[in-house]
C-alpha cells in the first residue's frame, strides 16, 4: 500500500462527508457543458493534539488568498467549489465586517431592521454580486477543520472533476499541515498536565500532490501554492515541486510579500506579478492578478 493509501485507511472520512461528496457530484452535473469549474481551496488546517480535540496546532493562514480569488474566478465565468477552513475569510462576506453591519442597521416602521442609507452604498454592490452568483448557484461552499478533514474531501473533489477534464481546475491555497499524529499515537482524551512538560512527535504527513496529480485527477489543470519566507529558496524550492509532482503551475509566495507579489513558476519560465503603485494606490488586489492569468493559461490548455 501506497503511503498516502496508508494515510486514508488509518484516519476515518469525516463526518458528512457522504453528503458533500453528493453535493459536489450535483454541482458539477449542473455546471457540465456551461462553465468551467474551480477547486479552490483556502486557509489552515489544523492538527489535533487529542481524539476529543481541546488542543491542536495551527497556522497562520487566514483564507484572505483563496477567498478573493474565488471572487475573481467567479468574475471569470467559472463555477466555484470554495473548500476553506471553518471560520476562515470567505468571498463577498469579507467586505463586510459584523461590527459595520450593526452600526449600519437602524429600526424603520413597524420594527423592522432597515440599512440606514448612508451605509447601504457599501453594503448594496456586494449584496447584488452575491445574489446574482446565488441565483446562477455558481458557488458551492464546503468546510474543514483538520487535516483530515481537508485531505478527505480534496480527494473526492479531485476524483469528481476529473470527470470534466480538461474544463476544471485545482487552485490549491489551502496552507496543509506537513506534520500529524497517526491515530494509533494520539491521546483519546485532554492531556493532563500533571505529568509535566509535554514532548509530542509530529509524523510527516505524505504529500498528496502526488496521488492527486498522478492517480485522482491526471488531466486536471493544477496550481499550487508554495510559501516561503527565506527569499533565496522560494524558486528552487517552487522549481522542484513542479518537478517531483509535475503538475501545471506554482506560484511562489514569500510571507512578507505575499499582498503584492508572487512568481509564476512552470516547467519552462518563471515571471513576476507585481502590483504597481498605481493599483495600489487603485486598492486592485494581486488575486485579480493572479486569476487572470490562471485563467487565460486555463483556456490554453483546454485548446491543446
Ligand atoms: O490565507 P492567506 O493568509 O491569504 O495566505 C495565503 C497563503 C500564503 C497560505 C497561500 O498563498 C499559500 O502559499 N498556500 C500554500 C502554503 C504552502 O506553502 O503550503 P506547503 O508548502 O505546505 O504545500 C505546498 C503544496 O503542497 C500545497 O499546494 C499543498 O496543498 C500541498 N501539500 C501540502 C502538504 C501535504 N501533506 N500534501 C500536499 O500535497
Amino acid at each position: 500500500m501506497e503511503e498516502w493509501e496508508e494515510y486514508f485507511a488509518q484516519n476515518p472520512a469525516p463526518r458528512g462527508h457522504i453528503q458533500n461528496c453528493a453535493q459536489m457530484e450535483a454541482f458539477c452535473q449542473r455546471h457540465v457543458g456551461h462553465h468551467p469549474i474551480a477547486l479552490v481551496t483556502s486557509g489552515g488546517t489544523t492538527v489535533p493534539l487529542e481524539r476529543n480535540t481541546v488542543r491542536f496546532v495551527d497556522n497562520f493562514s487566514a483564507g484572505t488568498r483563496g477567498a478573493a480569488s474565488t471572487e475573481y474566478f467567479l468574475g471569470q465565468d467559472y463555477a466555484v467549489i470554495f473548500i476553506h477552513r471553518d471560520k476562515s475569510v470567505t468571498p463577498f462576506l469579507r467586505h463586510l465586517n459584523p461590527r459595520f453591519l450593526l452600526e449600519a442597521m437602524h429600526e424603520g416602521p413597524g420594527g423592522i431592521l432597515q440599512l440606514s442609507p448612508a451605509h447601504s452604498s457599501q453594503v448594496h454592490p456586494v449584496w447584488r454580486e452575491y445574489q446574482q452568483i446565488k441565483s446562477e448557484g455558481r458557488l458551492l461552499w464546503l468546510t474543514f477543520t483538520s487535516l483530515s478533514d481537508y485531505l478527505w474531501l480534496l480527494r473526492s473533489a479531485t476524483q469528481c472533476l476529473q470527470r470534466l477534464a480538461p474544463k476544471a481546475l485545482l487552485y490549491l491555497a489551502a496552507a496543509v499541515s506537513d506534520f500529524y499524529i497517526p491515530q494509533d499515537e494520539i491521546s483519546e482524551h485532554k492531556i493532563q498536565s500533571e505529568s509535566g512538560p509535554l514532548t509530542v512527535q509530529l509524523q510527516l504527513v505524505p504529500k498528496m500532490l502526488r496521488p492527486l496529480v498522478s492517480v485522482w485527477g491526471p488531466e486536471l489543470y493544477v496550481v499550487s501554492f508554495k510559501l516561503e519566507t527565506d527569499e533565496k529558496k522560494l524558486i528552487e524550492k517552487a522549481t522542484a515541486a513542479l518537478r517531483k509532482y509535475k503538475h501545471d503551475l506554482v506560484i511562489g509566495n514569500l510571507l512578507q510579500t505575499r499582498r503584492e507579489e508572487v512568481t509564476l513558476v512552470t516547467e519552462r519560465e518563471s515571471s513576476l506579478l507585481r502590483l504597481t503603485e498605481h493599483q495600489k494606490a487603485e486598492h486592485i488586489e494581486i488575486e485579480k492578478l493572479i486569476v487572470e492569468e490562471v485563467c487565460s493559461r486555463h483556456r490554453n490548455f483546454i485548446k491543446y
